[in-house]
């Protein structure tokens, strides 16, 4: 084994001090025209268009085409558009077949990284690197995750998969195929508001990988695979499920003072709060906040808001941390009869939406993304003949 870092290459890594950033943050990496993550003003917009006015004025497929395509369908537009996504929607038979002999219990988020990765096999486009061929493949795989997510569901529990109703929007239409029955509309508007305000978020973790996938020539389906691997984990994508365990695990809103405290006298993070840009606040978490309160209220049952305002005011009073998008969208999705280990699927069911147009935008202007890293072993060593180690 290779002793302590000598003196030798400590004065070689402080040739260049200033040049390391740990966890990259403040680099700029790469340019987008796609959404702007604005953490001194508390912003986030697509193409220049606040994420709150897309919330409550445009629909989900409305916004994937304004990602796609850099403005608003007009109605003929539109109209095709929900139609080609919508035919998308179905599970290639054969893939369904293989999906069908996967381990009921995987992980939801393993099992959609190996589903979605084996929907290249069955796409005859898979290796056609052009834009028109990435944009069909794009909406294919944007209309297939709602499909891929509700069979796991239901094939953990046993039940008949659910065939895709054309007529449903996207959002109606997953929570058809997870649950069975045609969502009331307020479900419908709260799922399309959590699409809308997911699809997209600068140069997250997960984007990032897609980009630096695609990058080296690769194709969409391994950028997109390379980008659920990513938002798999716990500081990312997968905070909406721990901050529901904590939520659940809490129990009543007396003992949230206490879990809390108890978390950061461990030095443990507080899942759902937090954010490398969003120092401040996060504009979606306010608009989550929102829609969780009155989904609360609707369903007679303020307990989980309780328990999560005492969390969030802890939170502020003692580390002056503020709640990101994961905390109160964690209720809404809850609230929305998601299983837990779920929501992270739903959080890709979305954001496949931003992974593909940067895969896109990424192509446009493309170059291998390989930054440097600073060497901080020992150098000038020699081959140890095994009779001296
Ligand atoms: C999002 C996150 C990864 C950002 O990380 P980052 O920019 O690298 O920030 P750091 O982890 O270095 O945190 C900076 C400081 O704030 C503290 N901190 C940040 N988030 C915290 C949290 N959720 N709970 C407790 N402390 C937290 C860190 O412990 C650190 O304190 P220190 O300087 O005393 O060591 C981080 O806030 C986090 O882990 N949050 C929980 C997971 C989560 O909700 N992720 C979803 C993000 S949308």
């Amino acid at each position: 084994m290779p002793g302590p870092i000598s003196d030798k290459t400590a004065a070689a890594s402080e040739k260049n001090p200033s040049q390391y950033s740990k966890g990259l943050e403040g680099v700029i990496a790469a340019q987008t025209a796609l959404s702007l993550v604005d953490g001194e003003k508390s912003e986030l917009s697509y193409r220049g268009i606040q994420v709150g006015e897309l919330a409550e004025q445009a629909t989900f497929e409305e916004t994937v085409y304004l990602l796609w395509f850099g403005c608003f369908p007009k109605t003929a537009e539109l109209e095709t558009f929900k139609r080609e996504l919508s035919a998308a929607r179905a599970v290639p038979p054969g893939l369904l077949s293989i999906l069908k002999s996967f381990p009921k219990e995987a992980h939801p988020m393993a099992w959609l990284r190996t589903a979605a990765s084996l929907l290249s096999l069955f796409d005859p486009e898979a290796e056609d690197r052009s834009l028109e061929a990435n944009r069909r493949k794009a909406m294919r795989l944007t209309a297939a995750f709602p499909a891929l997510i509700a069979a796991q569901h239901r094939l953990r529990k046993g039940q008949d998969l659910i065939v895709p109703d054309a007529k449903l929007s996207h959002a109606a239409n997953f929570l058809y195929m997870m649950h069975g029955s045609v969502p009331h509309a307020e479900m419908e508007k709260a799922l399309d508001t959590y699409l809308i305000l997911l699809a997209d978020h600068g140069l997250n973790a997960s984007t990032f990988a897609a980009r630096v996938t695609v990058a080296t020539e690769s194709d969409i389906y391994s950028g997109v695979t390379s980008a659920i691997g990513t938002l798999k984990g716990d500081l990312h994508g997968s905070a909406n499920q721990r901050a529901m365990e904590m939520i659940l695990d809490i129990g009543t809103p007396d003992r949230a003072e206490s879990y809390v405290q108890d978390l950061l006298a461990h030095k443990k993070k507080v899942m759902g709060f937090g954010h490398r840009i969003y120092k401040k606040k996060d504009p979606r978490a306010v608009a989550f906040h929102e829609i969780a309160r009155k989904m609360c209220e609707k369903a007679g049952d303020l307990h989980w808001m309780e328990i999560s305002d005492r969390v969030e005011k802890v939170m502020w009073e003692t580390k002056q941390i503020p709640c990101n998008v994961d905390f109160f969208s964690a209720s809404v999705l809850y609230l929305l009869g998601f299983p837990v280990d779920f929501f992270t699927t739903v959080f890709a069911a979305s954001r496949v939406a931003g992974w593909t147009a940067h895969i896109i935008e990424q192509l446009s202007d493309n170059r291998l993304i390989r930054p440097a890293a600073e060497y901080t072993g020992l150098v000038n060593q020699h081959y140890v003949p095994m009779s001296r180690r």
